[in-house]
């Protein structure tokens, strides 16, 4: 098949997300002006480069009157988040985070999660989450929407410290069978990386 995006593509789901998969699920936490503890999933979610590492998400537009998502006017305001990481025994509170509530309302306790203090910047991070990237915002790229009434915007993070908890670090590597992220597939399917194999570069 073959569509024109600005057509209709005649079956019963948009296909598109569906080909950008898996996705890595950013699990930002933000604190609003007034202190307020946020927590909210992205599968607009990557890595962005080494030096100096640096992170995206992308925010998609609520009806709002803003139109903007609560984590994007949040790290917009303080200059900080937190990525946690999303795991396979984390799904039902991560989940759980991405119900849409008034920015007043922490997302923490909704999902039953622990808030604990950051090293470098005032955003919390999620405690039973095994790994954590502390960012300073660098900059937001406005994109463009189709729907004038809801912003699609690019946030951007340097990766300024990162946790790793001990038991997820097998010789001094990653070992990513260990904590097993959850990633984001098409429609209102996810996966779990637990199948890894090694491959060099061409000299
Ligand atoms: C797995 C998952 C991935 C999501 N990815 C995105 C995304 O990439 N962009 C987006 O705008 N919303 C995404 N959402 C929806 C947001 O998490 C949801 O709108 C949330 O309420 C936003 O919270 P906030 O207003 O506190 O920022 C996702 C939800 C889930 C469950």
């Amino acid at each position: 098949m073959f569509y024109e995006t600005k057509d209709h593509h005649g079956l019963p789901h948009s296909p598109f997300k569906s080909l950008i998969v898996p996705r890595p699920i950013g699990w930002i936490s933000s604190l609003s002006v007034d202190g307020i503890p946020n927590l909210a999933p992205f599968s607009f979610f990557n890595g962005l480069s080494d030096s100096p590492p640096m992170v995206m998400f992308a925010c998609n537009g609520p009806s709002s009157p803003d139109g903007r998502k609560d984590s994007a006017a949040n790290v917009e305001a303080t200059g900080e988040f937190v990525v946690n990481m999303a795991t396979e025994a984390l799904t039902d509170q991560m989940n759980a985070s991405s119900a849409t509530v008034p920015n007043e309302v922490n997302e923490f306790e909704l999902a039953g999660l622990t808030a604990e203090p950051s090293e470098l910047v005032k955003a919390p991070r999620v405690a039973e989450s095994p790994a954590h990237m502390e960012c300073k915002f660098l900059k937001k790229v406005d994109l463009p929407s189709n729907d004038p009434g809801k912003r699609n915007e690019m946030i951007i993070g340097e990766v300024i410290g990162i946790h790793i908890r001990d038991d997820v670090l097998v010789d001094g590597l990653v070992d990513v069978t260990k904590f097993r992220p959850l990633a984001r597939l098409g429609y209102m399917q996810y996966t779990v990386v637990d199948k890894v194999f090694t491959l060099n570069r061409p000299t």
